[in-house]
């Protein structure tokens, strides 16, 4: 297939891409980057052999996409990628996380409408969930009201996805990802945080390798073993595994029904202090770390039911959190060569 993916030169877009040309598809990337870079590109080039082709604008630019869209008429399905996703940032402008990530879908999904194209796999999250009143959490659980305007664009993505699909006869797979981690094994592609990180494994690795003093662990007096909170984290490329399944089954019209939602992680939670303790054994160094007060808006605990992916998409996780951990720090590695500007 000629597939589509924006946000193709971020962390799962650019894992994604790289699986979809080693099984055989043609790969165009949308991305304005304006959370990764262009050198991605060559990264995915020099890990495949191929360099996938590339448009650089902001889909949030009706006119730029429905012009790209016309030029593109062999498109046969579209991975989704491209939104801003830091929550915190999304409290202090909701305005431009509404506009970013539901004008794109929304340009997308015109683009689709004008040209024919019927397939379309979704980028949502397990934010959609809140905290689940039962764990593991299935993708009947409800879909509770948003604690940030970030998990209410995936959200209202998701209706919007859902009323396009039963209006213009498409195919979409909605996928909500648990906490994507890690890097790919070449250590030519991994995650990149612009500035700070917000999420725990890069600010492991880089508090591991010296760019950060030390870690803050968000409280350890939840109702979890250890009383650090507890999610399912997920490797990048199995992750990016289950969007080659995704796009194919949508080829392959084997969908038991037109809009269907999965669920993607491992099916087991760790805490914060067992994440750390994986990162030591696999790293062989001490993490300098200190216990603070809880991170505002953070829910306890929340694991995946996988079984609706396991068997219906035929997609499981392989890695475990020794693969996750040793992958990101081989690429946190990889990155201090670079001497990257804006990291420190
Ligand atoms: P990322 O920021 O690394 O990648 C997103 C890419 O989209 C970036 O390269 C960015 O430049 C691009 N982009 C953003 N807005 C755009 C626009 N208007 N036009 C063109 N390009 C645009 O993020 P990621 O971690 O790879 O996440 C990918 C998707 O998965 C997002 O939709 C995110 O909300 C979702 N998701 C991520 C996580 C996670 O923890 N990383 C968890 C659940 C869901
Ligand atoms: C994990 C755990 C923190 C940093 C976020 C989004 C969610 C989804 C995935 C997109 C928590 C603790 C973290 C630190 C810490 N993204 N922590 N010190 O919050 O589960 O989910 O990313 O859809 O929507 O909210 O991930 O990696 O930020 O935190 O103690 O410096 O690590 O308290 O328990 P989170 P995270």
């Amino acid at each position: 297939m000629k597939i589509l993916v924006t946000g193709g030169t971020g962390y799962i877009g650019s894992h994604t891409v790289v699986e979809l040309q080693q099984q055989g598809h043609q790969v165009v990337i949308v991305d304005n980057l304006s959370n990764s870079r262009g050198e991605v590109i060559d990264a995915i080039a020099k890990i495949t052999g191929i360099k996938p082709e590339f448009y650089q604008f902001d889909l949030t630019d009706a006119e730029k996409s429905k012009q790209f869209f016309k030029s593109q008429p062999d498109i046969d399905a579209i991975i989704h990628f491209a939104a801003y996703k830091a929550v915190g940032e999304s409290m202090a402008e909701p305005l431009m996380y509404y506009r970013n990530n539901l004008d794109s879908l929304i340009n997308i999904l015109q683009g689709m409408k004008d040209n024919g194209i019927s397939r379309i796999v979704f980028s949502s999250s397990c934010t959609v969930y809140g905290q689940p009143d039962e764990l593991p959490v299935k993708e009947t659980s409800p879909v509770k009201e948003a604690w940030s305007p970030y998990g209410n664009t995936k959200q209202m993505s998701e209706q919007i996805l859902k009323f396009a699909c039963d209006a213009y006869a498409l195919q979409v797979i909605a996928l909500r990802y648990f906490n994507p981690v890690g890097a790919h094994e070449s250590a030519q592609i991994g995650e990149l945080p612009m500035g700070v990180p917000n999420n725990l494994v890069p600010y492991i690795t880089q508090t591991a390798i010296g760019i950060r003093p030390r870690l803050m662990v968000f409280g350890n007096d939840y109702s979890t073993p250890d009383g650090t909170p507890v999610r399912d984290y997920l490797h990048v490329v199995d992750l990016a595994k289950a969007h080659v399944t995704a796009v194919e089954r949508l080829q392959t019209e084997a969908q038991k029904m037109p809009y269907e939602v999965f669920n993607l992680g491992t099916g087991t939670g760790y805490s914060v202090l067992e994440v750390i303790r994986a990162f030591e054994r696999v790293s062989g160094l001490k993490l300098n770390f200190k216990i603070t007060a809880r991170r505002p808006g953070d829910i306890e605990k929340v694991w995946a039911d996988t079984s609706f992916a396991n068997s219906e998409l035929g997609w499981k996780a392989v890695y475990g959190l020794d693969d996750m951990m040793r992958s990101a720090w081989k690429w946190e590695q990889a990155l201090m060569q670079q001497k990257l500007p804006g990291r420190y």
